[in-house]
């Protein structure tokens, strides 16, 4: 069913995307150590990656850093061996069934003992990270298995003082028998954060394969919601499905939760839209929140100027300038430039947009 709003696990219930999912299992089938998923927010990235690893029945670890970040506060090594930890135990028997034993893979691990259906770290120890991925990658060179390590919303790696770009190289150098993947919905603040490019930095040049989730185009979307409603036995009219699209734009998250208000919960059009808008505009003022508190009135006032229409640099200042009173041009630079990074606005020929629908009527909507 496509109108379920949690990520999606099985090939059946995501819609398209062949592209990406080819190229995600081709980079797997090849054993490339490094997968870079990106996109904005709600486009399918955590989707994307969980049906793929549905499909290949091999070991895999997936962590969702953002919440461990939003739990913490930071990332420490310890959490991610947890994380690790807890994941083996939860899913044990599937990982017998794959033929991936986690009580050998870990046996020299001395801190950590597994039981039949248990695992105990020792209390207070520290296990290195590092170390519990080499010992991961060694059991998979000794039985033929590829392992898979995912680090959903990668960029909040930044908040920890482990260099986490250093071990993901070294692990890129010396566990061929483990692929990372990662994913971010910040994509400058993923790029910024990983410096492939900067020639000092500890990933620069290495190989990756770069999975971009792009918005639907309106064909897609359509399609989208015509098969879903189909699936609940529902004929949506044309008018409603193009006035949906034309709203809601080929994000597929808010397409996923009008086809949920509207085919699952059963609300008239025009209430599903509104719900989609209103319990949008929640979720996005508060992850809005994060970034722009250092300087909330203005970073507003930034987008809604967008979101009213104005396009350009000079346009945008002299609306902040008016809201909210003098800005030098340097700091002004920054903040558009930080709401770029985060995926809030794109620069796209020199002009500002705002490209998430819901974001850009929140804006619009927004009080300085
Ligand atoms: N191709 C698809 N077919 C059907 N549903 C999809 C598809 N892609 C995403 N969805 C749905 O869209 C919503 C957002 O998907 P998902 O959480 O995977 O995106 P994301 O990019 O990881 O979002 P976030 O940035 O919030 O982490 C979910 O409700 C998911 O079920
Ligand atoms: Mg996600």
């Amino acid at each position: 069913m496509y109108f379920d709003v949690a990520p999606k696990e099985r090939k059946e219930d995501f819609y398209n995307r062949e592209k990406e999912l080819g190229g995600f299992l081709e980079a797997i089938d090849l054993r490339e150590p490094l997968i870079i998923v990106y996109g904005i927010r709600r486009i399918g990235k955590s989707s994307l990656v969980r049906v793929a690893l549905n499909e290949l029945q091999q070991p895999f670890i997936l962590i969702d850093v953002r919440e461990i970040y939003f739990r913490a506060n930071t990332i420490t090594d310890q959490y991610l061996v947890e994380s690790i930890v807890n994941n083996f135990v939860k899913h044990m028997k599937w990982y017998e069934r794959i033929g991936f034993n986690i009580k050998e893979a870990l046996k020299r691990i001395k801190k950590i003992r597994v039981r039949d259906y248990e695992i105990e770290i020792e209390p207070s120890s520290r296990i290195p990270l590092t170390l519990l991925l080499s010992e991961i990658n060694s059991w998979c060179e000794k039985h033929g298995l590829h392992f898979i390590l995912v680090l959903d919303e990668a960029q909040y790696l930044r908040y920890s003082n482990t260099r986490y770009d250093g071990i993901i190289s070294w692990a890129i150098d010396n566990l061929e028998h483990i692929t990372i993947v990662l994913t971010g919905s910040e994509v400058g603040v993923l790029r910024d954060f990983l410096r492939i490019e900067d020639p000092k930095a500890p990933l620069f040049g290495r190989y990756r394969r770069e999975i971009y989730l792009d918005r639907f185009n309106s064909i897609q979307s359509q399609e989208f919601l015509k098969r879903g409603f189909k699936q609940l036995g529902l004929e949506i009219s044309e008018e409603e499905i193009s006035d949906t699209i034309n709203l809601l734009d080929g994000i597929v998250g808010w397409l996923t939760y009008y086809g949920y208000y509207r085919g699952i919960r059963r609300m008239r059009h025009k209430e599903a839209l509104n719900k989609v808008f209103q319990e949008g505009s929640k979720f996005i003022l508060e992850e809005l929140e994060r970034i722009i508190a250092p300087s909330k009135r203005r970073y507003l006032a930034i987008l809604k100027a967008i979101a009213l229409g104005l396009t350009r640099w000079s346009e945008i200042k002299a609306y902040v300038t008016a809201k909210t009173g003098y800005i030098n041009d340097k700091r002004f630079t920054e903040l558009l430039k930080k709401l770029v990074k985060y995926g809030y606005i794109a620069k796209i020929n020199n002009e500002y947009h705002i490209i998430d629908p819901v974001v850009r009527e929140t804006c619009r909507k927004a009080k300085i």
